[in-house]
């Protein structure tokens, strides 16, 4: 019997996903470049052997699987999936589809559909989120293809995908890059969300000078109210954990230099291409190139001292309360953010990338997933591509949220603790809710140094100042 689907590339993630695969019912092939990676992956694959055909040439591959054929491509991104492409299209019809779930930049799966020509099967550009254990048991899946191709695929990754309260988080976000652009700003999220949880563990780490096992403990009781989140659950979970070798706290002996693939990144500067601000993102990639800075960072330490900076001041559990409620701030206007760059991409693209959807199919398997993320979902529903800051719900909520997370980031600040991300937040959230800003300024200096000209407030048409006089 012939499989429903083949997959390339027995990695972690492919391994993982062939097996969630073979577990819903589905026949899946495999091939990996290395051999012995295949078979292996076969002989540990225990009672699902039965669902799974292990193939050692893609022309095996090809014929293992029944026509029309959907081939999963889990390879590493870039490079490698031009060349296992241009390796497998031999063996392909056009009616075949490949598809790309590894984390691709989204101009390179634009590129790749480009460049197939009239009889070359087609192509889907597929996020994936959920590290390991989502591939394994079930990822939020982010499409970006035909409706047909889509149509064809959609049992499957239905099966295979997360559920939350019963409803599948796969869905078919807009043609060709729409998918992996969606994975993209989910990754970007993903980064400003840990960057501002960093923070507030440096503020009760260095200002308050709580214990990781204490900090975890708080942690732990934030996943049990509105922070609820994955990345809460396993940050009390990392907290709480022992290093082995020295029975020191782990977070205490891994060296604080973060590494990054690139995908927030990509978040970053896609935000700024399309000129859409997404400051939290920003700063949490930011962030991470100052981590890596190790030497410099320890001499500038030296250098500089504390500066007589003031003591955090311990507002006992009322300062925890507003770490809370701050962190949660920080976290809507980042998220409000992403989701901006999302439907300006959209705009841009022509994608039609559904808002509410994306949302609902992140409240499960993926990094960012959260009870957070249904009422993002809620708040765009009926009312898309307008900024989450104005969805009525949230705006009563960062009413006194924004509170919060001034008060934490102006502490922090007067101590000296870095939260670059928390006042990048609040930053941005200022400046959204300014209804006269400041940039009259910038535009009298563009039209002082550059005739670059200004609108007059209430008139038509362009202006230039007095500025000879003045001179
Ligand atoms: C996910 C993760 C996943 C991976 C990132 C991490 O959604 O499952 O985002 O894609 O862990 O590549 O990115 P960095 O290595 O850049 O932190």
């Amino acid at each position: 019997q012939q499989a429903d689907i083949g997959l390339i590339g027995l990695g972690v993630m492919g391994a993982n996903l062939a097996l969630n695969i073979a577990e819903n019912g589905y026949r899946v092939a495999v091939f990996n470049r290395t051999v012995a990676k295949t078979r292996e992956f076969y002989e540990e694959a225990g009672s699902l052997k039965g669902q799974i055909i292990p193939c050692e040439t893609l022309e095996d591959l090809a014929k293992n699987i029944r026509a029309p054929r959907p081939i999963i491509l889990m390879v590493k991104a870039g490079e490698a999936v031009d060349e296992q492409v241009a390796a497998l299209k031999p063996f392909l019809a056009k009616e075949d589809i490949i598809i790309d779930a590894g984390n691709a930049n989204f101009h390179d799966t634009v590129r790749r559909l480009a460049e197939l020509g009239p009889n070359d099967p087609t192509f889907v550009g597929m996020g994936v989120s959920g590290g390991e254990e989502g591939a394994r048991h079930g990822p939020s899946i982010m499409v970006g293809g035909t409706p047909e191709s889509y149509a064809r695929i959609e049992p499957v990754l239905t099966a295979i995908s997360a559920k939350y309260h019963g409803e599948s988080c796969s869905a078919l976000l807009g043609p060709d890059g729409a998918g992996h652009f969606v994975k993209t700003i989910h990754n970007g999220i993903e980064y400003a969300d840990m960057q501002m949880i960093a923070e507030v563990y440096g503020v009760l780490r260095d200002g308050l000078g709580l214990t990781p096992e204490a900090i975890g403990r708080i942690f732990e009781k934030w996943n049990n109210g509105p922070l609820n989140s994955y990345l809460i659950e396993i940050t009390a979970k990392v907290l709480a954990a022992t290093d082995k070798k020295t029975g020191e706290p782990a977070v205490d002996v891994i060296l604080d230099s973060a590494g990054q693939k690139g995908t927030g990144r990509w978040a970053a500067i896609e935000a700024q291409m399309l000129g859409i601000p997404a400051t939290g993102i920003e700063a949490a990639v930011a962030a991470r190139s100052i981590s890596s800075l190790v030497k410099e960072r320890s001499e500038a330490s030296k250098a500089y001292g504390d500066l007589g900076t003031a003591k955090l001041l311990d507002g006992g559990q009322a300062f925890i309360d507003a770490l809370e409620e701050g962190l949660l701030a920080g976290k809507i206007a980042a998220y409000a953010q992403g989701f901006d760059v999302m439907a300006g991409a959209s705009k841009e693209h022509g994608w039609n990338i559904p808002l509410a959807t994306t949302a609902r199919i992140w409240r499960a398997g993926c990094i960012i997933r959260s009870q957070f993320l249904d009422q993002i979902a809620a708040a765009f529903e009926g009312r898309e591509g307008k900024n989450l800051l104005l969805a009525p719900a949230f705006v009563e909520r960062m009413k006194t949220g924004s509170q919060s997370l001034r008060k934490i980031v102006a502490e922090a600040a007067l101590a000296g603790l870095p939260t670059p991300a928390l006042a990048a937040a609040l930053g941005y959230f200022d400046s959204f809710r300014q209804a006269r800003g400041t940039a009259n300024l910038i535009q009298a200096q563009r039209d002082f140094f550059g005739a670059h000209g200004f609108k007059r407030i209430g008139e038509e048409g362009d202006f230039h100042g007095p500025w000879s006089e003045a001179n």
